[in-house]
């Protein structure tokens, strides 16, 4: 099969498009025929090396960790999928990805496709889409009326973090640069803060929840908005704990798992229209360079897929 390997860590000319061995499904899993996946920060932060203490890999690796595709075989034990079904999955970061025509996946880390949009949407909401709800679900606890800050609100998190809150019934207040603020209000969000042009932390106050997508400075000033007993969640750097307690604030940090269950969840939102995907760019699987430049330049609007096979 095609697929796109590292041999050692560094920059983007470490990325090779070659010929590797579909992967063979063990008894729990499914041998999932890639359609289309997605460029996430992480992917790049692997290649260059960044989390190898953290993620201990033997090279060569297939990055990518965003699938929608169809089941081609299951293993033994597995039966809530059959070959044909429609999937969509982030696997498990520590087994070979998503930048190949095949993977292999524990069954419990897959979901059924969201009906209603094409592989190309569906495999740019797992990863972002089970980080959102991590964040604002199982660790903030968010509840309607809440206020929430969320930061680069226009990135591949921030566009479903938007929608994810505002179809909790929370008012969403969103960091965005003027070029991305039409998109941004777009997903619902209440308040606009170009972060360019404003200090959002002169501009807003009485904040229960900040979503820190950013991290470093963007962090530290995220405290003086948040009500007494208010949280910071970030994805980015874990928060100090002596100036949550400074502020009075709880915090906490967020890596996220394989999570079929709120795939299954992210579908029905998706199906019922409270959520679309947001597509910044899509590329070819021959073009995954480029891919990674447009995410390593922190710009994109939404995500970015990459296309890999046939529906
Ligand atoms: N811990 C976890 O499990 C986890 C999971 C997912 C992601 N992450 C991390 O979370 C971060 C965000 O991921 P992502 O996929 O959302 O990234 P992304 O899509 O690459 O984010 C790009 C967006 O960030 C915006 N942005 C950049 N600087 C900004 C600023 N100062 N204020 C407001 N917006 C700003 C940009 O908008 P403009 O062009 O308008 O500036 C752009 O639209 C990454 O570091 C990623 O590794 C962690």
């Amino acid at each position: 099969m095609k697929a796109v390997r590292i041999y050692a860590y560094g920059g983007r000319d470490q990325l090779l498009v070659e010929e590797a061995p579909v992967p063979q499904p063990g008894d729990n899993d499914v041998l999932v025929r890639v359609v289309a996946t997605s460029v996430n920060p992480v992917d790049w932060k692997i290649r260059a090396g960044y989390l190898k203490d953290m993620l201990p890999y033997k090279f060569p690796i297939i990055l990518g960790w965003d699938v929608s595709g169809v089941v081609e075989s299951v293993g033994n034990a597995v039966t809530r999928f059959k070959p044909g079904d429609a999937v969509y999955s982030r696997p498990a970061i520590l087994r070979d990805g998503t930048y190949a025509e095949y993977i292999a996946i524990d069954a419990n880390e897959v979901a059924f496709k969201p009906a209603t949009i094409s592989h190309t949407s569906a495999a740019s909401l797992p990863l972002a889409g089970i980080t959102a709800w991590e964040v604002l679900i199982n660790t903030a606890g968010i509840k309607a009326g809440d206020r929430v800050l969320i930061h680069a609100a226009s990135g591949g998190v921030g566009s479903l973090a938007v929608q994810l809150a505002k179809a909790r019934g929370a008012y969403v207040i969103a960091t965005t640069s003027a070029k991305n603020s039409a998109l941004v209000k777009s997903l619902g969000a209440d308040e606009i803060i170009d972060y360019r042009a404003q200090a959002f932390e002169k501009t807003i106050k009485d904040v229960d929840i900040v979503f820190d997508s950013l991290g470093g400075e963007i962090q530290e000033k995220s405290w003086q908005v948040l009500k007494p007993d208010g949280i910071l969640v970030s994805i980015v750097n874990p928060p100090s704990a002596e100036h949550a307690a400074a502020h009075k604030a709880r915090s906490a940090f967020v890596f996220i798992e394989p999570d079929a269950a709120v795939l299954t969840e992210l579908a029905r939102l998706v199906d019922d229209g409270k959520i679309r995907p947001i597509i910044a760019a899509e590329f070819a699987l021959d073009d995954i360079v480029a891919a990674h430049a447009l995410s390593e330049s922190g710009r994109a609007a939404g995500k970015i897929v990459v296309h890999v096979g046939n529906p």
